[in-house]
């Protein structure tokens, strides 16, 4: 079999090719370097080799469960000193705590469980609906910022019972704060590399204090509820009730707060990234947008949404899968292969290379969307043309992972989503506060729209 080097842009000794990453975006960085080298290309940090890969073929070959597995690298290591061996940054079932959080937890996060979650779901929407209506069609909007303290506030109450009160306070409340600068930390320790990290100690002495700070609040629900136990049947309950049917096990309370503070984290910046760009694609598309309002109109109409609705609504489904196809908000994941291994039949990768997963652009593959990948255009989406495409072309969308290490928490995000659009749908007809905004994008572990404002005009009902 004849080899072929994997092409990548030159770099410099000792630092690699640190320079052709631009730290504040650098997906975008990544996207860039696909345009020039092609669907997989490798580049170095320091000494260490990364493999991008960016074509469905390629995707296709390593979502191979036998042969590839996730890697905990990255940002994703340094997120490890908060959440441990939680769902999101264990190894895997090496841990054993891994396979008892993923055993008991899956049936809580199943689609039936997360139906019965539909009354706080549409309490906090509730809430962001009457913030909107009181303060007018005046009221600059910051998109990310409210859909951020919707989705946190969600999570919580669904998974705890825990109330931040988001929407009732200007400041965010210390554990949210404690959690977003531990998240920017962690994406910057990543970046800068061990030796650089000694020039940092007072952002590292209030790094671990933040870390103290999630676990301290953690530990105190979980004994809040020890103490005060209820019938409910939330998250927190199946963690502390929950045995593992395989070990006989039950999850311990250490690995309980680390999995409580992995769906804060994982639970939170992805769903209302998805949020924000449905309504900028929404916004940018006014065929499109017509159509989610009157498909809106006519299954909800002024009636108070049910949990039943949400399975009528194929446009809007349609509209947050092309969503996520275009801006996945974890725009990608880390995989390594498990033996050393030839990809796309002539390229060697050695165990263990961090391979990332290049989401935005095995979303735009032009052999499987065609010459208008890059358009919003949420028809493809519809059942039966995304099915269809998934068999003759499988792993060609996955902005939910792969495998077994894929989101558990898949089912809550998108009820979550689809309420919260109807909803808004249903009660405002929107516009952007600058109707020539082009799209930039914010990453930190995830993207989301950056300066994305809009306006909100109550239509003449209310529900
Ligand atoms: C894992 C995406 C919402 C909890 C993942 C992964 C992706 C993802 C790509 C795989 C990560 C990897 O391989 O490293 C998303 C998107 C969401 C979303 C796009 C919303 C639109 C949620 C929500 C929760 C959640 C709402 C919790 C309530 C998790 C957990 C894992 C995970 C615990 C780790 C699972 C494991 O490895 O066992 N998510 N997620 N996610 N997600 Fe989500």
């Amino acid at each position: 079999m004849g080899f072929e080097p994997i092409p990548g842009p030159p770099g410099i000794p000792f630092v690699g090719n640190v320079t052709d990453i631009n730290p504040e975006n650098p997906i975008q960085s990544l996207c860039n370097l696909t345009d020039i080298y092609g669907p997989i290309w490798q580049f170095h940090l320091g000494g260490n080799q990364r493999i991008v890969i960016a074509s469905q073929e390629l995707m296709n070959e390593v979502s191979n469960e036998e042969r590839f597995s996730k890697i905990v690298s990255a940002a994703l290591k340094e997120v490890r000193n908060g959440a441990h061996d939680g769902l999101f940054t264990a190894y895997g079932p090496e841990e054993n705590n891994w396979g008892i959080a993923h055993r008991v937890l899956l049936p809580v996060f199943g689609p039936l469980a997360i139906r019965n979650m539909f009354d706080e779901m549409h309490d906090i929407a509730s809430q962001l609906v009457m913030k909107w209506a009181r303060h007018g069609p005046d009221h600059l909007i910051q998109v990310t910022d409210d859909f951020t303290r919707l989705t946190l506030d969600t999570i919580a109450l669904c998974a705890m019972d825990y109330r931040f009160n988001s929407y009732y306070r200007d400041d965010l409340h210390p554990f949210i704060k404690a959690m977003g600068d531990f998240l920017k930390v962690s994406g910057d320790r990543a970046r800068r590399g061990a030796i650089a990290q000694m020039f940092y100690r007072e952002e590292s002495r209030k790094y671990w204090k933040d870390i103290e700070l999630l676990q301290q609040t953690s530990r105190e629900v979980i004994n809040a509820r020890k103490g005060n136990p209820t019938y409910k049947k939330d998250i927190l309950n199946a963690m502390l009730n929950g045995v593992d049917r395989k070990t006989g096990a039950k999850m311990t309370d250490e690995n309980i707060m680390d999995n409580m503070i992995t769906f804060l984290i994982a639970g939170h910046e992805t769903t209302s990234g998805l949020l924000s760009f449905a309504f900028y694609f929404l916004l940018k598309n006014p065929s499109a947008y017509l159509k989610a309002q009157q498909e809106v109109d006519e299954v909800i109409g002024n009636a108070p949404i049910t949990v039943e609705h949400l399975s009528k609504l194929p446009y809007l489904n349609a509209v947050l899968r092309e969503t996520l196809r275009l801006q996945p908000t974890a725009p990608s994941i880390g995989l390594q292969a498990k033996e050393d291994t030839v990809i796309g039949g002539k390229y060697q990768v050695t165990k263990g290379t961090p391979i990332i997963a290049l989401f935005s652009k095995v979303h735009r593959d032009p052999a499987v969307y065609g010459e208008d990948n890059e358009e919003f255009r949420p028809e493809r989406m519809f059942d039966a043309e995304f099915e269809r495409r998934n068999q003759e072309y499988p792993n060609s969308w996955k902005p939910f992972g792969n495998g077994m290490r894929a989101c558990i928490g898949r089912p809550f995000a998108w009820q979550e989503a689809l309420l919260v659009t109807a909803m808004l749908l249903q009660n405002f007809n929107f516009s952007m506060d600058d109707p020539s905004y082009q799209l930039q994008i914010k990453q930190t572990l995830t993207i989301k729209p950056k300066n994305f404002y809009m306006h909100a005009h109550l239509r003449n009902h209310m529900t």
